[in-house]
């Protein structure tokens, strides 16, 4: 059984947030200046898929992202995550003489996203996510979902709530150790099954401004961004919390539109401005208040993160209405596939 090679494999899927998470207190571990939520989607359209392995005669780790090896020792975040969940390993094998060494072996990581990596769409939540659960299977860590959440946080701050699944909280904490800065889960995902969210490829393009950097500068220089962490963010989440629990649809849209504004205004207040929205963009936010009021009721939701691509949330009645309304102003490229469409209870949709 020592020589073996250990080898664990598990999928985690991306994550859109509700509330936003912008903004870091500490950069090196990866602490929010604010508390998110977010949905996490199913696997069947985005996720990431990791297959890790540890052998004693493997002479250092290596990985390969879709099919092509990166150097670890160039990321200080991927190093990070591995040193966390070896010092977790080396607990369990403390308290057991008799589990192998794995602690000490070196690991062969393989990745593959089920979606095009380069499509703009949150690669490093679920990339982060799988990694830290492929770890723990491996390493058989005691440690629950919430407690693993924080190891893929010191990856990807937004990878901690591609954890857990249904709806998901990221409590921003206060330590400064980041001892409660975690996820937990608001409400499992059938707590809300007629709730689908439909994503919406505008652009493919890599953004031109790293979350990483666009947060340090909105941090250091925008006023906007000052009073959302201190008086609208909290007030926010208990209201989205209420909103979620009474599967309040009207509440839950209107809050995440106003969310997804407000990040995307603060990125505007940020000095030198950052825009990651475009003119394809901002049509299909005016196409879902013209749908919500020609229907008379909030029935659709748009948010954005760090680039242009929409995520739309509907019931599940009202989003056939709205993938032929977004058919027919959105026409697909040929470029796009055809496969990539409706269906349920997630979609991913190409414009
Ligand atoms: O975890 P990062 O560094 O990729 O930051 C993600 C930030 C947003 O996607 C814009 C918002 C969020 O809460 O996911």
């Amino acid at each position: 059984d020592k020589v073996l090679p250990h080898e664990a494999t598990v999928s985690a899927p991306v994550n859109i947030a509700v509330i936003k998470y912008w903004g870091k207190r500490d950069a090196g571990l990866i602490l929010p200046t604010n508390s998110s939520l977010s949905v996490t989607l199913s696997q069947d359209h985005l996720c990431t898929r990791t297959t890790v392995c540890a052998a004693a005669e493997f002479g250092g780790d290596r990985l390969w992202l879709n099919g092509v090896e990166e150097d670890v020792t160039a990321s200080a975040r991927l190093c990070n995550v591995i040193s966390t969940a070896r010092k977790l390993r080396a607990a369990v094998e403390q308290a057991d003489s008799a589990a192998p060494r794995l602690s000490t072996w070196g690991l062969h990581v393989c990745s593959e996203n089920n979606f095009p990596t380069a499509a703009g769409l949150a690669s490093s939540a679920s990339g982060y996510a799988a990694l830290v659960s492929a770890l723990g299977t491996l390493f058989k860590l005691p440690q629950s979902a919430a407690e693993l959440s924080r190891v893929a946080r010191v990856g990807s701050g937004s990878a901690c709530r591609s954890i857990l699944g249904g709806f998901v909280a990221w409590q921003a904490g206060v330590e400064g150790d980041g001892s409660d800065s975690l996820a937990e889960q608001v409400a499992a995902r059938a707590h809300w099954p007629q709730l689908q969210a439909l994503v919406l490829v505008v652009s493919d393009r890599k953004k031109t401004v790293s979350s990483t950097a666009g947060m340090q500068t909105t941090v250091a220089t925008s006023p906007l961004f000052a009073e959302r962490v201190r008086n609208v963010v909290p007030r926010r989440m208990a209201v989205m919390r209420a909103a979620i629990a009474a599967r309040d649809f009207a509440a839950f849209a209107t809050l995440t539109m106003q969310d997804s504004n407000q990040f995307h205004a603060v990125c505007q207040d940020t000095f030198p401005p950052i825009a990651y929205m475009n003119d394809t963009s901002h049509a299909i936010t005016n196409l879902v208040h013209a749908f919500n009021t020609a229907v008379g009721r909030v029935a659709a939701a748009y948010t954005y993160d760090a680039g242009p691509n929409a995520v739309i949330f509907a019931l599940h009645d009202d989003m056939r209405t709205l993938v032929q309304l977004l058919t027919r102003c959105f026409p697909r490229p040929d470029s796009m596939p055809a496969a990539a469409f409706y269906e349920d209870p997630f979609a991913v949709f190409a414009s």
